[in-house]
C-alpha cells in the first residue's frame, strides 16, 4: 500500500477511526474494508454525477467473494428525505443484507448525510465507509458523524450522531468538482484557517493561487489540516455542548443569507464565506479584532471572489429578522461566533441590531 498519504485519527469515547487522505487512497478501498475485519456484504450508495465517474474503477476492487451492489439516489438536497431512506431500506431488505453488512457512501454531503442515515437507523445501525468526493465533504460533512436528513419543515431535522468506521479522502476526486462546488469547499478550509492557531490561515495566504488551481499535493496538506482540526474539536465535543460551536463560524449570517435568497442562488460555502466578513466587520466594531488582522482575513476571502446573488435586491432588516429566528438566540439575544484573530473565537451576545443590519450592507 502506498506511503504518500495522510492519516488522522479521530479518537472518541466509544470506538475511535481513521480518515485517510491522498491521491488515489481510494484504490485501497477493499484492502482497507479487509484490514478492518468487516464482512463482504457491501452496499455502496452514490448518485449519477459522481458514480459514472468513478464507480467502475472502485468496483473492480470486488471481485471474488465479495457481494457487492450498488444504488444512485437523484442528485442534490431533495434526496436527503424520509422517501429516499425508505426507498433505501427497502433495497437493503430486498437483498438480504445483514447487521454486519457495510454501507459505502461515495459523493458529496448530500450522499453522506443520507447513506450515513441509512447506516444509523437499518436494522439498529450497519457499518459505515465515508468516500467523501466534494471539498466540502472532505473537510467537513464526513468528519465528526453527524448523519441525517431533510423534514419538509426544515433542513437536517431528522438525524443522529453515527461514525463512520473509516474515511477515504481522495484527492484526485476533487479534479472533476465543478468549480462552484469548490469554492464552496473553500469557504469551509478559510473558516478552519481563520479559528484554529494552527499555520493553515499563513499556508492559505502564501498558496492561495495555487489552492484555486486544485494542486494535489497542496490540496491534500490542506484537507489534512482541516480534518485534523474538526477532529480535535470533535473529540473534546463529540455532541455540539461547547466549543463544536467555533466551527459555527460565520454560520449564523450565512443561514440567514441563504434563507433570504432560497438556497437557490446562494450556496452554503459562499454564504459561509459572505458571512464570515459580517463576523469580521462586527468584531472589528465591537473593538474584539484588531484591523490589520481582520484585513488580512478580509484579503483571503475576497481572494475567492465571492458575490452576491444579483436578484432578489438584499433586504437588511429581514435579514436580521431571519436571524433572530436562528436556533443560536438565548432569551432573544442574538449569540454569534466571531473572530477575535487568527485561532482567537469567541461567543458573544450581540444585541445591537443597528451593527448587524451595517454588516450585511458591506457587503454590497
Ligand atoms: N454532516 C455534517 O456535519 C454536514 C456538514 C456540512 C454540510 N452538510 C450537508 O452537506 C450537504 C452539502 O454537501 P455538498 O456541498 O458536498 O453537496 P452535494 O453532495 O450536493 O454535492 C454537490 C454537487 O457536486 C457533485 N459532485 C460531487 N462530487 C463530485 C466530483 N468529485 N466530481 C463531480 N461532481 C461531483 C454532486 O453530484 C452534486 O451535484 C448539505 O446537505 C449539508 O446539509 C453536512
Ligand atoms: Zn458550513
Amino acid at each position: 500500500m502506498s506511503q504518500d498519504h495522510f492519516e488522522v485519527n479521530v479518537r472518541l469515547k466509544e470506538r475511535g477511526y481513521q480518515v485517510l487522505i491522498g491521491e488515489r487512497i481510494s484504490e485501497e478501498l477493499s484492502g482497507r474494508l479487509t484490514e478492518l475485519g468487516l464482512n463482504k456484504q457491501i452496499a455502496l450508495i452514490s448518485t449519477a454525477p459522481v458514480s459514472n465517474l468513478y464507480l467502475e474503477k472502485l468496483r473492480r476492487q470486488f471481485g471474488g467473494d465479495w457481494n457487492f451492489m450498488h444504488y444512485d439516489v437523484p442528485d442534490g438536497e431533495k434526496s436527503k428525505s424520509h422517501e429516499q431512506a425508505y426507498a433505501l431500506y427497502t433495497w437493503l431488505l430486498e437483498n438480504k443484507y445483514e447487521r454486519n453488512c457495510t454501507i459505502l457512501a461515495l459523493g458529496g454531503g448530500v450522499v453522506g448525510d443520507l447513506a450515513g442515515f441509512v447506516a444509523a437507523t437499518y436494522l439498529r445501525g450497519v457499518n459505515l465507509v465515508q468516500l467523501p468526493t466534494t471539498l466540502l465533504a472532505q473537510v467537513d460533512s464526513s468528519i465528526g458523524g453527524k448523519v441525517g436528513i431533510n423534514h419538509p419543515l426544515g433542513k437536517n431535522l431528522i438525524g443522529s450522531f453515527y461514525q463512520p468506521r473509516l474515511v477515504l479522502a481522495d484527492i484526485s476526486f476533487l479534479q472533476s468538482l465543478p468549480d462552484e462546488e469548490y469554492v464552496c469547499g473553500l469557504g469551509e478550509v478559510i473558516k478552519y484557517g481563520v479559528l484554529s492557531d494552527s499555520d493553515l490561515f499563513f499556508r492559505l495566504e502564501d498558496n492561495i493561487a495555487a489552492i484555486r488551481e486544485k494542486d494535489p499535493a497542496l490540496l491534500a496538506t490542506v484537507v489534512q489540516a482541516c480534518v485534523q482540526i474538526k477532529a480535535d474539536i470533535v473529540e473534546k465535543d463529540e455532541r455540539e455542548q461547547g466549543i463544536r460551536a467555533y466551527l459555527n463560524l460565520g454560520h449564523t449570517f450565512a443561514h440567514a443569507l441563504e434563507t433570504f435568497y432560497k438556497y437557490h442562488d446562494l450556496k452554503h460555502g459562499q454564504a459561509v464565506l459572505l458571512g464570515m466578513k459580517c463576523a469580521l466587520f462586527v468584531s472589528g466594531e465591537l473593538g474584539l479584532i484588531d484591523r490589520t488582522t481582520a484585513a488580512r482575513i478580509d484579503g483571503l476571502i475576497n481572494g475567492i471572489n465571492v458575490q452576491l446573488p444579483a436578484e432578489p435586491e438584499m433586504d437588511v432588516q429581514s435579514l436580521v429578522e431571519i436571524m433572530k429566528r436562528d436556533k443560536k438566540i438565548r432569551d432573544g439575544t442574538i449569540y454569534l461566533v466571531l473572530p477575535a484573530g487568527i485561532g482567537k473565537i469567541v461567543l458573544t451576545p450581540v444585541a445591537d441590531e443597528n451593527l448587524l443590519r451595517e454588516s450585511f450592507s458591506g457587503l454590497r
